[in-house]
């Protein structure tokens, strides 16, 4: 099981869209059994999928219970190769709870460890893990459990703020807790065909410390629309820009990952 975190400690730049696309594209493009983390509060990869509530086990539990079967946790969808672990606001007091315990059980391997035991049974391909816009002990343990990273762009005025920041904290983690940790990539979204998107592009791929992968993702009207039916963009609208982009993309990383 190859496990993927998205992340970016800027908010709305496409990280749930990425994950959920990602998670969608694979499986039914791909064949690839996916499972899909919720690790943010927001819980909107939960909702997306049709799984987010206050009465099911979630990620929260993971990070904080002490002996918990972690398949407990995951939700299956009405797509039969993804199932997500959701997430909804109780991760909040989790994160906090994780800061708080000082017990000799680390706080920082606890998703992996439960990951561990999940990839045991071969039974998924590919773990996509949604992160929340922050570094925070439940983002530590995304990036403690991950192989890959992909950071999402969406450009703008304060597009790069926090790049040097996240960078700095995945090398952190791999000479910590991970050596595989890779950064897979910068994905640039919500792509629009304006001289500021495309100096914002061009500044991002000359800069050799970031991959970049070659496929961008535009700004489609369907993405607005396929949120409030649920859908994954791929599923609602395939012939939308940022679907054809988005099935692009995941070609993208899986040849890359070949080499
Ligand atoms: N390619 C696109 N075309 C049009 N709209 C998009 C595109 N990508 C993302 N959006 C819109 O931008 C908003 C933010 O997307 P999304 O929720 O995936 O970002 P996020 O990084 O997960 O946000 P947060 O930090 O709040 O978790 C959403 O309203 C989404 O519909
Ligand atoms: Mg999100």
């Amino acid at each position: 099981m190859k496990t993927i975190s998205v992340i970016n400690l800027k908010g709305g730049v496409a990280k749930t869209l990425t994950a959920g696309s990602m998670a969608h594209i694979l499986a039914t493009y791909h064949g690839k059994r996916i499972l899909l983390i919720d690790n943010d509060k927001q819980g909107n990869t939960s909702k997306t999928f049709g799984v987010h509530s206050y009465d099911d086990k979630s990620i929260s539990d993971v990070l904080t219970a002490r002996r918990l079967d972690p398949w407990e946790v995951i939700k299956k969808t009405r797509f039969d190769m993804i199932d997500v672990m959701p997430a909804n606001m109780s991760l909040i007091r989790a994160n906090l709870e994780v800061m708080l315990d000082t017990s000799a059980r680390p706080q920082q391997t606890r998703l992996r460890d439960a990951l561990t035991a999940i990839a045991a049974e071969s039974f998924y391909d590919f773990c996509i893990i949604d992160n929340a816009p922050d570094i925070n002990i439940s983002t530590i343990n995304a990036l403690v459990a991950s192989d890959d990273v992909i950071i999402p762009i969406k450009i703008d005025k304060y597009a790069f703020d926090g790049l040097e920041e996240l960078k700095e904290q995945i090398e952190d983690t791999r000479a910590d807790w991970n050596p595989r940790l890779r950064l897979a990539g910068c994905l640039i979204t919500c792509f629009q065909r304006t001289d500021a998107d495309r100096q914002g592009e061009e500044w991002l791929r000359s800069q050799p410390e970031y991959p970049v992968f070659d496929t961008h993702i535009r700004y489609s009207e369907k993405v607005a629309e396929s949120t409030f039916s649920e859908s994954p963009i791929a599923e609602y609208s395939r012939r939308s820009g940022a679907a054809m982009d988005y099935i692009a993309f995941v070609r993208e990383y899986l040849d890359r990952g070949k080499k």
